[in-house]
């Protein structure tokens, strides 16, 4: 692909949560001013509001309940159960906003890179539930930008046998999002925001910086 080619993907597997608070986040984060400790409460707030949408078509069943004035029935949720997989380090930043709102998900952890040269993705650290491909799968991470190690992340829980996988990313860069695709078109990615491209040192213009150094203060 030359600089000038489109990046195209299928827009229909890529969900852009932008309600105003999130937006209003997203900018607070982008902030160069904006410590350590207000970023990482950003990033747990919007990983609650992708959570919201990444489970909205979690399956519901029937659930008689007795309220203090009639018996009735509500709804709750039914079949398959959620895993949270961060990819390390920074999708660790999203983890206990997601497990805010899904306490029972079970939590993998995922550190992958791609070889720069081979583009093979290596696997240094992979825990994940023994019954993960039962699992709807939500691997997290705050930044998709060359979409490498969320790729590698994605083939590794493939081989597990995982069918259903969603991919929450804060900020995702149009490369991130088409290299993700292009290798798995089966996975349905959420972001509070497309931005507009990579710089030479793979980082999202305009961004937020490294968001693991941001989250962990390691700047
Ligand atoms: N990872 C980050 O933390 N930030 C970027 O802009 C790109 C990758």
């Amino acid at each position: 692909m030359t600089a000038s080619e489109p990046i195209t993907y299928d827009t229909s597997r890529v969900t852009l949560v932008d309600h105003p608070l999130v937006q209003h986040k997203l900018t607070l984060m982008r902030d160069k001013a904006t410590g350590t400790k207000q970023f990482r409460e950003l990033v747990r707030e919007l990983a609650i509001f992708e959570g919201y949408e990444a489970t909205r078509d979690l399956p519901l069943e029937d659930a008689p309940v007795e309220t203090p004035i009639c018996a009735t029935v509500g709804k709750r949720l039914a079949g398959r159960r959620l895993a949270v997989l961060p990819i390390l380090r920074a999708g660790l930043g999203m983890v206990e906003g997601l497990l805010e709102l899904v306490p029972d998900a079970r939590v993998g952890h995922i550190g992958m890179y791609r070889d720069e040269v081979t583009h093979k993705p290596h696997e240094y650290y992979c825990k994940v539930p023994r019954d993960i491909s039962e699992r709807i799968c939500l691997v997290v991470d705050p930044m998709l930008a060359t979409g490498g190690s969320a790729t590698a992340a994605i083939e590794y829980l493939r081989e597990q046998g995982v069918r259903d996988l969603r991919l929450l990313v804060l900020v995702a860069a149009p490369q991130g999002i088409a290299c993700v695709l292009d290798a798995d078109p089966d996975v349905h990615i959420y972001t509070c925001a497309i931005d507009e491209r990579l710089n030479d040192a793979a980082y999202i213009v305009p961004g937020l910086g490294d968001a693991g150094d941001r989250i962990f203060g390691t700047l």
